[in-house]
């Protein structure tokens, strides 16, 4: 079975072809990090058009390089959410008008569920109870799966997700965009106890993120180191704020395992990129244990396969979608994993 899938949430602009919900025949990315740069930020409308722009010419690249026909495609899937929801309405429209045209199902897909399942698109098989943490520039959240049909949430951020802290520590650093992989990169040089940045609802006794904190912590040491005329240690903060948001993700992380007695152990998310973060968490789960599920790191932030591979297992399961299908900013998260 043969799904093309589209993902349009963000600034990425990705389509892809999947087959049996896991084989990769073609995945694409088309990144707008030279049009959002200027302003620190993605900007919606500019993010809109830019997918406007790419989605085409991905589409008819993603058909070549699988080397298929596009008459042998089972299936047309889209991000339907979350996400900014005039980008959404692109790849919507788009995933729309396929599949209305070539006479196919038409999936619409959770973008965070799609997150959760990239590892399967490498091998991996979920069993369960299983424990995810997804962590990207849009949120931070905590599930627990039972099986395909009942997964819920266990705890979200409550204020900035912990990409997006990365993302503004940054951009008050001066660093660049996107802000998780230049911190990374300054962090390497820099010594993590050279500050102790707050590590937010770390004793909460829930299972509740906050990442404003750390972030406004930065702000008021660069003011400090201002006024008084030092130098920025920009390395040593970066270091320093990195080890903080990886402390909280990794205790909570932790206990809402113990609390599930999950076995399978999944992380995803754009942050799930942060080579520390990922050592981090394979030495927190040993493999005697725990199946630890990451995602190479490609896999790891927006891509289309990810919703191609989700859609596949869908559709074997025979659900599809109806033509009144709309985009949703702010999808909630259903019930399962599907
Ligand atoms: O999942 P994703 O690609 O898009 C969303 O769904 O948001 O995640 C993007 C986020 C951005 O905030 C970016 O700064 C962060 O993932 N990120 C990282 C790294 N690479 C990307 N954060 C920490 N370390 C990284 N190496
Ligand atoms: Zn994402």
């Amino acid at each position: 079975m043969l799904i093309l899938g589209i993902e349009t949430s963000c600034d990425e602009t990705a389509v892809a072809l999947v087959e049996d919900g896991q084989r990769i025949l073609s995945s694409l990315v088309a990144f707008q990090l030279d049009i959002h740069r200027p302003f620190g930020g993605v900007v919606p409308e500019l993010a809109s058009r830019a997918h406007l722009r790419a989605l085409i010419p991905l589409l008819e690249r993603a058909i070549r390089e699988a080397g298929v026909e596009r008459e042998a495609v089972d299936g047309v899937a889209f991000t339907r959410g979350p996400g900014l929801i005039g980008a959404l309405l692109v790849g919507t429209s788009l995933g729309k008008a396929l599949a209305y045209s070539w006479g196919v199902p038409l999936l619409g897909i959770n973008h965070l569920k799609a997150h959760l399942y990239a590892p399967c698109l490498e091998g991996a098989t979920f069993e369960f109870p299983l424990a995810g943490l997804i962590v990207s520039g849009g949120h931070t959240l905590l599930v627990e799966a039972r099986s395909w049909d009942a997964a819920r949430i266990l705890g979200s951020t409550r204020d900035d997700a912990a990409g997006e802290a990365f993302d503004k520590v940054a951009g008050l650093l001066g660093i660049g965009f996107p802000g998780g992989p230049a911190i990374e990169a300054v962090a390497r040089g820099g010594d993590p106890g050279k500050f102790q940045f707050p590590r937010g609802m770390i004793g909460s006794g829930d299972l509740d993120f906050s990442f404003s904190g750390v972030k406004t912590a930065v702000r008021y040491l660069l003011d400090r180191l201002k006024a008084d005329g030092l130098p920025v240690p920009t390395a040593d903060i970066a270091a320093g704020f990195q080890a903080a948001v990886i402390d909280v993700l990794a205790a909570k992380f932790k206990v809402a395992v113990e609390e599930t007695g999950a076995r399978t152990v999944v992380l995803g998310g754009g942050v799930a990129r942060n080579e520390l973060f990922r050592r981090r968490v394979r030495a927190m789960f040993p493999s005697s244990r725990y199946r630890v599920l990451i995602a190479s790191a490609d896999l790891c932030s927006d891509n289309a396969a990810m919703v191609a591979g989700l859609a596949g297992r869908i559709l074997k399961r025979g659900r599809e979608d109806d033509w009144s299908i709309d985009a949703d900013p702010n999808l909630p998260w259903g019930d399962g994993l599907l």
